[in-house]
């Protein structure tokens, strides 16, 4: 079942009507007016057709105007300005799509038909296991994750990948260092804290020349397969992605063990990668290494980036780069993926733009299959720079959740006093953890952020807790109802009760452009405003003191809020509590 939106509907109708007066396959370009006195909807895509063909533009707008099939959802439309055409959704329309939504565990939204199905894989977190996850996970983790809830929401079929690193010179040093350590100490206590314990080992790599000696041994024979090494190797492993799980258990971030595939399972497969390369005459040797030349279309013409993509050092090691080139062999081969999409941070752009274009060379990827980089800016203390730290330490990512919620709590103890202890600690949980996801997703992920405590918590704006408040109020006042008949008609005579019901319908556009773009800020803006008609609507709307008929339409339009407030947190990975 898949009826379109109401900007899809609007879209047809406008492009149809286009279509019928001489101008077919033009895009309509509707989008919701900002203004009320524009209508709910305005298409601008009629001007550029008109100066196009020199037509004067209201004349075709009258003209759409007049082949414009109204339906059922058009109450009104006119022609406006130099030449758009403003829309008035009909009342019929939306109730009949609110009904169709609360009927819904997706709440009316489109979902893509069998045959537009993508199998599609998404690498996200991807920490190094050598270290602690730290504040430069935090965007890949939350972006990433909200991105699979919303892809999977929209109906593809979503295969988590989780490129840990964990291989390479540094986990022959960390080896090392705990074959030594074994002895006295258990390797979940020597690991309790990996920041120290990588500190450690680095401190004794580089002042003591007999450990370093051993380390670069333990390199080899790591790579070799040596069973001693490789276990120890092992243990390290799972003790330090034991601590990344319970990270993302904390955040509520879907990643389970299943999707991690870290750079050490590509080992095997980086000789015939290289091999494969050099037979398909895309590799070959310069200074002793093997390289790919860039042709010049594929090398960016400015600043004094290597044109070449490195497969091999000259001393025989692999790099991050030819791992990559195996995992998307990986992911197109036997993962079937038809769209690979990485999040990570924009300081790696290049190296994706290289990437991909050489695994199209190589044919491992096809022109059918999308690759994207889904990047994203720094996270930047209040100083501008990257947030660091009092003593310029990289910040872990269980200190910021620590913090997070004792803020959260702070901010809950004011609120409510007389609260029971536990039922703070929960909520501030819950806030806290929100405050942090929002406050990123909310924010066009091109660009850097200032990290900001006290706005990211606070209760008014666009942010986690003002959403997750709007959420608790109104289950409040569907608890206090009780039982009522929500086969009651929906009426909105009030101006705030439409307000409401045009924002309520506009959950499935909102959760598609994100899906369009990769672009979760979509819906943290789609969500604030849902929030503020909401809110609005509470002051100027009595629900549980109007006439019964009143009443029940309006507790109708609470659970509707309610739910896609919920579903829309939900999409972002973050929770909601019946009481703030
Ligand atoms: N481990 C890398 C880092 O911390 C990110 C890996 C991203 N994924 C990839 N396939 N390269 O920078």
């Amino acid at each position: 079942m898949s009826t379109k939106t109401v900007l899809q509907s609007l879209e047809t109708r406008v492009e149809n009507a286009l279509a019928a007066s001489g101008y077919p396959g033009v895009r309509a370009n509707v989008h919701r007016s900002s203004h009320p006195e524009h209508g709910d909807y305005q298409a601008d895509g009629l001007m550029a057709v008109a100066k196009a063909n020199g037509i004067p533009p209201r004349q075709l707008a009258e003209a759409v105007l007049r082949r414009l099939d109204l339906g059922d959802e058009i109450s009104h439309a006119e022609v406006a300005g130099p030449g758009f055409l403003n829309m008035i959704v009909s009342p019929d329309s939306l109730v009949r799509r609110i009904r169709a939504a609360l009927r819904d565990p997706y709440l009316a939204l489109p979902r893509v038909n069998d045959d537009a199905v993508e199998r599609v894989v998404i690498d996200y977190s991807s920490p190094n296991l050598a270290k602690e996850m730290h504040v430069g996970h935090l965007r890949s983790t939350i972006i990433g994750d909200a991105l699979t809830r919303i892809l999977r929401f929209v109906g593809h079929t979503v295969i988590a990948q989780n490129h840990v690193g964990d291989w390479g010179t540094q986990f022959g040093m960390l080896s090392a260092h705990m074959s030594t350590c074994f002895r006295d100490e258990r390797s979940d206590v020597l690991l309790r804290d990996l920041e120290v314990f990588y500190r450690n080992a680095k401190a004794r790599f580089d002042t003591d020349a007999r450990f370093a000696e051993s380390a670069r041994d333990y390199v080899v024979r790591l790579q070799q397969g040596d069973p001693v090494v490789r276990s120890i190797w092992k243990q390290f492993r799972e003790i330090s992605l034991s601590h990344c799980e319970e990270i993302y258990r904390e955040l509520g971030v879907a990643l389970t063990t299943e999707d991690v595939r870290g750079e050490s399972a590509y080992n095997d497969d980086l000789p015939l990668i290289v091999s494969d390369l050099q037979k398909k005459g895309l590799a070959v040797a310069s200074d002793g290494a093997q390289v790919v030349f860039l042709d010049g279309d594929d090398a960016r013409k400015t600043g004094n980036h290597c044109t070449a993509y490195i497969l091999q050092k000259r001393d025989g090691g692999y790099l991050y780069s030819t791992t990559d080139l195996a995992a998307i062999r990986y992911r197109v081969r036997e993962l079937e993926a038809n769209r690979v999409i990485y999040v990570v941070d924009a300081r790696q752009s290049s190296h994706f733009t290289d990437l991909f274009s050489v695994a199209r060379r190589a044919g491992y990827v096809t022109s059918d299959v999308q690759l994207d980089h889904v990047s994203f800016g720094v996270v930047l203390g209040e100083n501008g720079r990257p947030l660091k730290t009092r003593n310029g330490g990289n910040v872990k990512l269980s200190d910021l959740i620590s913090e997070a919620t004792r803020r959260a709590y702070d901010v809950v103890a004011s609120k409510n006093p007389g609260m029971k202890e536990h039922e703070r600690n929960d909520i501030a949980r819950t806030i806290g953890i929100g405050a942090v996801k929002y406050f990123d997703l909310a924010r066009n992920r091109s660009t850097d952020y200032v990290f900001d405590w006290e706005s990211m918590l606070s209760f008014d704006g666009n942010t986690g807790p003002y959403v997750q408040y709007a959420y608790s109020r109104t289950r409040s006042i569907l608890r206090r109802a009780g039982a009522w008949d929500d086969t009651a008609p929906v009426r909105l005579s009030q101006r705030l009760e439409r307000r409401l019901a045009l924002n309520l319908v506009r959950f499935g556009d909102a959760v598609l452009a994100v899906a369009r773009d990769s672009s979760p800020n979509h819906l943290c803006t789609y969500l604030y405003e849902l929030a503020g008609s909401l809110m609005r609507f509470h002051e100027a709307c009595p629900v549980l003191t109007s006439d019964e008929e009143v009443r029940d339409s309006r507790l109708t339009l609470c659970l509707l809020s309610a739910q896609t407030l919920q579903q829309g947190l939900n999409l972002l990975g973050i929770d909601v509590r019946e009481r703030i």
